[in-house]
């Protein structure tokens, strides 16, 4: 293991994340809607018999969640941190005993590196592998993607986050330098003191931490900073090796490792904003391609990715001649009968369609009378030069709508 390895390592052993005093308060990644809705019931399953890793689980508060989410599950948790591993083996025994889930709980955690192939190997293969905020802490972050690449299964996805430049902590790190207090000796001095009263940081350090803060101001993201756990001070804000990588960087590595992404967090959002006639270049692009475009335009902390083994060619949509032959069904989100029927005084004007579905959260989609029209003959087996023969309009009128719908994943295009 090499020396940062171990100093990441030994970090964790200190300080198992997360800290005692913020465990069940947190956020959970599976309430993010992106996930839990527009993901992973419509396209990847998270379902009765699924494996799932959680690489890098910490005390195992995801896995433990899964489990209790979703019956017949089978989760696997792995971390560097053995007493992060045995207050998640802990928790889990735990909620057999006290929940009566013996039955329905199966979650095992294991104390290893994400990077070292045999120990992964010896899990093997996932439907869905989550690496949540352990990226930036793996110093070789290419041996991580190569392994996780490695433990999916053919139709597996690894979802991954990462803090990007723009997280505050780059900030607080680069005010802490100028002000000659290099931000490692400030993690040294959390983890020695760990378990103590103090959080490892004297009254003096603390009010330099607020000064910082009061310096950044709101726009620096950190008005908490002088309060923050010793925790997420030693691990979020002064850990030395923190990537904190453009998002591209991590998609260009994850192709380098087989991975392909399949889907980013602002994706869909990001690509109703720049919908006009200027997307045609875009138009060959598949919507990992994309996804990646507009997050380099985008400005935010971190990232959240869904990384795919398997590469679909995007549908032609810069030559309608053989787009024509592609057959679309619609997804299930979208059920025919949900589709309004618009008057066609206006069949150029497009107007914002509202799908919501139980369980989902709601997409909007521009589109127009005819594009409507058009959508409400798919069944699924006809092809799309036909959809649009018997809503009497011609392919040229309605693609760009209908691309709307497949880059918002409402729409599937299958190859004749
Ligand atoms: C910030 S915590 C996040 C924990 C959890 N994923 C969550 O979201 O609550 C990062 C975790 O990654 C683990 N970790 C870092 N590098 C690792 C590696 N090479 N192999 C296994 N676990 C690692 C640490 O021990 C720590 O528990």
């Amino acid at each position: 293991m090499s020396e940062s390895s171990r100093s990441i390592q030994q970090l964790y052993e200190a300080l198992p994340w997360p800290p005692p005093n913020a465990r069940g308060t947190r956020r959970s990644i599976l309430l993010s809607s992106w996930l839990t809705g527009a993901v992973f019931p419509r396209r990847y399953p998270i379902a009765h018999g699924r494996r799932v890793l959680v690489a890098g689980c910490g005390c195992g508060e995801s896995a433990l969640e899964l489990v209790k989410t979703v019956a017949g599950i089978e989760v696997v948790g792995v971390d560097l941190s053995q007493p992060a591993v045995s207050a998640a083996q802990d928790a889990i025994a735990g909620l057999e005993r006290d929940d009566g889930l013996a039955d329905q709980a199966t979650a095992r955690f294991v104390c290893a590196d994400l990077t070292n192939t045999d120990d992964m190997a010896a899990l093997g293969s996932f439907d869905l592998v989550i690496c949540h905020a352990v990226a930036d802490y793996v110093p070789d972050r290419r041996a991580l993607l190569t392994t996780l690449a490695g433990a999916l299964n053919d139709h597996g996805v690894v979802y991954l986050s990462a803090n990007t430049p723009d997280h505050p902590a780059a900030a607080v790190r680069h005010a802490f330098n100028a002000l000659g207090v290099p931000p490692v000796s400030l993690a040294q001095a959390v983890q020695a003191a760990s378990g103590t009263d103090s959080g490892g940081l004297t009254p003096v350090q603390r009010q330099t931490l607020r000064m910082v803060a009061a310096a950044l101001g709101a726009g620096g993201g950190v008005p908490e900073l002088g309060e923050l756990p010793a925790s997420v001070l030693a691990a979020d804000v002064f850990y030395p090796f923190a990537h904190h990588l453009p998002p591209h960087q991590w998609v260009t590595d994850a192709r380098d490792a087989g991975l392909v992404l399949a889907g980013s967090r602002v994706t869909s959002s990001a690509i109703a904003d720049v919908l006009d006639s200027a997307v045609l270049p875009l138009l060959g692009l598949c919507k990992g391609a994309l996804g990646e475009l507009f997050q380099r335009l985008r400005h935010a902390p971190s990232v959240e990715m869904l990384l795919s083994a398997s590469r679909a060619e995007p549908p032609p949509f810069d030559d309608l001649k053989t787009l024509g032959s592609w057959v679309p069904s619609l997804d299930e989100s979208l059920p025919a009968h949900a589709l309004p029927e618009w008057s066609a005084d206006q069949p150029d004007v497009a107007r914002p369609l509202r799908v919501q579905s139980p369980g989902y959260p709601e997409v909007t989609v521009h589109t127009t009378a005819a594009s409507l029209a058009v959508l409400r003959a798919v069944d699924g087996t006809r092809t799309l030069a036909d959809c649009a023969r018997i809503a009497g309009v011609g392919l040229q009128d309605v693609y760009r709508p209908v691309w709307r719908a497949w880059v918002s994943d409402l729409l599937h295009l299958r190859s004749p």
